[in-house]
């Protein structure tokens, strides 16, 4: 079977230009986290699910393992924040859908992805969609009521209560009665283990941080010099979620957008948070959103969670 990649949006100067503009009025100044994932950032996040101190993928792949052939079979598997899609052989193998549709920002894991999978599931077509999920997600290749939106990882860790909330709205709207939604997320533990999972000792996520700045610097007019910060990952406990930062070395005047921003020594900009969830939480927003739970599945500890639910 062939595979083909549609591009609804790519991830064009110009909006990066917007969403940093926007960003720049924020305290801390903020930069959304999609733009990490350049085909560095992609590479450079790959590396960071192998890390020791990263737990969240392979509990999820041992959830997954573990559960997935209790999982319906569906003719449309969509997966959201695809990536390079490397958790997905034990839902196809178990879903067994006749269409695999990966949607993600980033282009060459995509196309990486759809060529292994051609190969690994020559009876799957495979139809990648390149697209920002805070963009409407409508329409969703498929039949009514024989799909199923997979969100796995904990990317929806990433966006904070209220856009959360018009996420799963935007699923809904996308999908039709009895189409299922699987949702990974991360669930609150101890505070060490959180820290670390965000600032190995290897430094890969402390470069994946940064390279959101070598986009800036390449995309937009700027002399941002990536070099004049450092890593910083935190976890704000009212909020229950990790934050990264990038913290400035050193009184710094960039020239960007055509402003000039000045940033103090030790100043912060936001470019990350990664919520972490509770079960009942994560369940009675799915139920806010419109959709019934079916079930939640963790690992032996509860580092982890894997819910299922059918949309109303
Ligand atoms: C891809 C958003 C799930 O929040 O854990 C990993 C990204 N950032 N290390 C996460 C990430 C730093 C990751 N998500």
């Amino acid at each position: 079977m062939t595979f083909s990649i549609e591009v609804r949006r790519a991830p064009d100067p110009s909006r990066l230009a917007d969403e940093v503009r926007e960003g720049l009025t924020r305290t801390p100044v903020e930069i959304p986290p999609k733009w990490f994932y350049d085909d560095k950032g992609s590479q450079l996040f790959d590396d960071i699910t192998e890390l020791p101190e990263y737990y969240p993928t392979r509990t999820e792949q041992a959830i997954l393992d573990a559960h997935a052939s209790e999982l319906p079979q569906v003719g449309t598997l969509v997966e959201l924040g695809a990536g390079y899609s490397r958790k997905t052989k034990a839902l196809l193998e178990s879903v067994r859908p006749s269409l695999f549709v990966p949607l993600d920002v980033a282009e060459e894991p995509i196309h990486d992805a759809a060529v292994r999978i051609t190969r690994d599931f020559p009876e799957i077509e495979v139809r990648g969609v390149v697209a920002d999920f805070e963009d409407e997600l409508a329409p969703l290749p498929g039949t009514d009521g024989d799909r199923m939106v997979a969100f796995l990882g904990s990317t929806i860790g990433n966006l904070t209560p209220e856009p959360r909330r018009e996420f799963l709205r935007r699923v809904f709207r996308a999908t039709a009665p009895g189409d299922l939604f699987l949702l990974g997320a991360d669930l609150v533990k101890d505070v060490d283990r959180l820290v670390r999972a965000y600032d190995d000792s290897a430094g890969v996520t402390a470069a994946f941080n940064k390279n959101v700045l070598h986009v800036l610097s390449r995309e937009l007019d700027t002399d941002l010099d990536p070099d004049a910060f450092d890593h910083v990952a935190v976890w704000n406990a009212e909020d229950e979620r990790i934050e990264m930062r990038l913290r400035a070395r050193r009184d710094l005047t960039v020239r960007l957008l055509g402003l000039e921003w000045r940033i103090a020594a030790g100043e912060e900009i936001l470019t990350e948070t990664s919520a972490k969830f509770r079960v009942d939480g994560i369940r009675a927003e799915l139920a806010d959103a419109g959709f019934s739970v079916v079930t939640t599945w963790t690992d032996p500890a509860e580092d982890f969670s894997l819910t299922l639910a059918r949309r109303l």
